[in-house]
């Protein structure tokens, strides 16, 4: 299936993000007949603390979260780790994501809901976020997200692991993010199939 297209997001708002770096490593190891794009740091950084008070009228961020998710075959995250788990803006998104614009929607009106999703990340400790890779994946699961269940991409002591040119030093680790890319591209091929 020519044309598929993952939406890459970062869970860093950090201007020199490790996480947003492993991401434009991923792009580079895309096959030619798919393509990612990198979500608008602006857009995550824009969306407000979900309140039900505030579900009538969400944000333009909001709006643009959900759209650009649900436009996307697949999504990729890359996640930081803060004190053993994903940021809590990444994951406010996300319950901004599972709210559907009707209540009677339920879980199916979840942006994510149906949709093949992988995790990566990367942290500057030694043990590349494993924990927040997880607890993403939880999160993800239970709103109906499909979680690719492919090699572990954790990029452990960040700060040493990217070339100048922003791919990864480590050939094994790079192997491993091609890997999960074509698996993620797999699973939309799959539903396509179905
Ligand atoms: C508040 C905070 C908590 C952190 N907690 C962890 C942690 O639990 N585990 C870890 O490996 N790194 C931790 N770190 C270090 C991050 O991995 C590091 O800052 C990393 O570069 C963040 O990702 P980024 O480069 O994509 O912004 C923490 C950093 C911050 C700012």
């Amino acid at each position: 299936m020519a044309g598929r297209r993952i939406l890459a997001v970062s869970g860093s708002l950090r201007a020199g993000s490790y996480n947003t770096a492993l991401l434009r490593a991923a792009a580079d190891l895309v096959p030619e007949d798919a393509s990612m794009e990198l979500l608008e740091p602006a857009i995550l950084a824009g969306i407000e603390p979900f309140s039900s008070d505030g579900e009538d009228a969400p944000s333009d961020a909001v709006h643009a979260w959900r759209r650009e998710l649900r436009a996307a075959d697949a999504v990729l995250f890359a996640t930081p780790e803060y004190n053993g788990s994903f940021p809590g803006h990444l994951k406010n998104a996300l319950d901004w994501a599972s709210r559907s614009d009707s209540d009677t929607a339920g879980l199916a009106g979840s942006a994510l809901y149906g949709r093949d999703v992988a995790v990566v990340s990367a942290s500057t400790g030694q043990f590349g976020a494993v924990w927040a890779q997880d607890a993403l994946r939880t999160v993800l699961g239970r709103q109906g997200a499909r979680v690719v269940d492919g090699p572990k991409v954790a990029v452990p002591r960040a700060a040493e692991a990217f070339a100048n040119d922003d791919s990864l030093s480590d050939s094994g680790q790079a192997t491993r993010l091609r890997e999960l890319i074509g698996q993620l591209l797999a699973a939309t091929e799959a539903i396509a199939a179905g």
